[in-house]
């Protein structure tokens, strides 16, 4: 299996499990617990039919979205996830790319293995800082600067990783950050070679935004549920996520709201956006999907803010259902990750290039020319 033999979300991922060793495979692909809202986030999208027009002149299809006040011409764009060397060499520098040239949001994780100031020079395309609060408050000064100093576009706040998640695939595998070899991940190391050889030679693992102030994950092993419990403030509260808002002075998220009371205090200190998300299964299972709890959300908070929903997304069909609701835009990690793994920047501009005409084909089969034509007539939700 090959790049040009990849078509779709599924195929993405059966080339990167080829190419990744098993531990790195299953730190992407798994989730919390039994993994069953990992799979609702999904399968929430096949609830909801659509219910096409027709013989409404669709020749032209204009696919833009404007969130944080920056236009974007895909309605979705690359969510912050940490880690992207340990997937392939480019990291971070084959998204950011492949982001630009679709022109849509880059975002770029506390646990980045490129440093912003590196990508910034790189691309222009709008950027979105994730962030984490550390009990360093030296870290966090830090990181706030450094994304301002480099022009970062959007500040977001992640705020569903107060504990690690059980990732009980992570526990199987020893996944580490560094990774560690174990004996039980000798084996799947020692099988995929090129991936080691890579590691090795295209440059030193780093976490620019983390190693002046912490060991772990840089040069002490961690696992990322472990750093979540161990590294970050868990008394972290409204109070503190206002005073970064502020701190900040331009547009500021919070990601992985899941509740109107939530949305409702975003909008209240002064958040410009917020991601409906559950940190893609990753934390508490059970949780409900975004894509389920949008319509709440969007009616609660819509006209007010930018409500974008994260996770779950497979399909250009998938994008339609969320965006008819009236998330203003799509986001996710899985989306474009398995595709980077596969085959760097060139699988990172397949995969998205592939939604894209997904979403064209699917807005002209629907009789939709415009992303604001979109709306909850288009959808009918079947009787659960
Ligand atoms: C994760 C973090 C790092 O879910 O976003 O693994």
């Amino acid at each position: 299996m090959r790049l040009k033999d990849c078509y779709n979300f599924a195929d993405f991922r059966k080339l990167a499990e080829k190419k990744l060793p098993s531990p790195i495979f299953h730190y992407i692909d798994g989730a919390a617990d039994d993994e069953i809202t990992y799979k609702r986030n999904t399968s929430a999208f096949d609830d909801v039919d659509l219910v096409p027009n027709v013989l409404r002149g669709v020749e032209n299809i204009d696919l833009s979205t404007t969130i944080f006040g920056k236009k974007l011409d895909l309605p979705f764009y690359c969510s912050p996830t940490a880690l992207q060397r340990l997937f392939h060499y480019d990291g971070e520098r084959a998204v950011g790319k492949a982001a630009q040239k679709f022109n849509t949001m880059f975002g770029v994780s506390a646990l980045a293995t490129v440093s912003v100031e590196e990508i910034s020079s790189m691309i222009d395309t709008p950027k979105m800082f994730q962030f984490y609060f550390h009990k360093d408050r030296g870290l966090n000064d830090s990181c706030l600067e450094r994304a301002k100093a480099a022009n970062f576009d959007v500040m977001a706040l992640t705020v569903d990783t107060i504990t690690g998640g059980n990732r009980e695939r992570d526990l199987r595998t020893g996944f580490t950050s560094p990774p560690k070899l174990t004996l039980s991940s000798l084996y799947s190391f020692a099988t995929k070679p090129m991936w080691g050889i890579n590691y090795l030679t295209k440059g030193k693992f780093e976490l620019p935004h983390l190693q002046d102030f912490v060991n772990e994950g840089t040069s002490v092993n961690s696992s990322v549920g472990n750093y979540f419990s161990t590294m970050l403030d868990q008394s972290m509260n409204w109070n503190d996520a206002e005073k970064l808002c502020s701190k900040w002075g331009g547009h500021f998220a919070l990601k992985g709201i899941m509740s109107v009371e939530d949305a409702k205090k975003a909008v209240d200190i002064g958040c410009t956006g917020i991601m409906v998300s559950n940190h893609g299964g990753r934390q508490l299972d059970g949780s409900r999907s975004p894509f389920d709890q949008l319509a709440e959300i969007v009616d609660a908070v819509g006209d007010k803010i930018d409500v974008i929903c994260e996770g779950g997304f497979q399909r250009g069909t998938h994008m339609l259902k969320a965006l008819s609701i009236g998330a203003k835009a799509c986001a996710g990690g899985r989306l474009y990750l398995y595709a980077l793994a596969a085959a760097g920047q060139a699988g990172v501009e397949r995969a998205l290039g592939q939604y894209k005409t997904e979403l064209e084909r699917d807005m002209k089969l629907m009789g939709c020319t415009k992303i604001s034509e979109l709306n909850r007539n288009n959808l009918r939700f079947r009787n659960l």
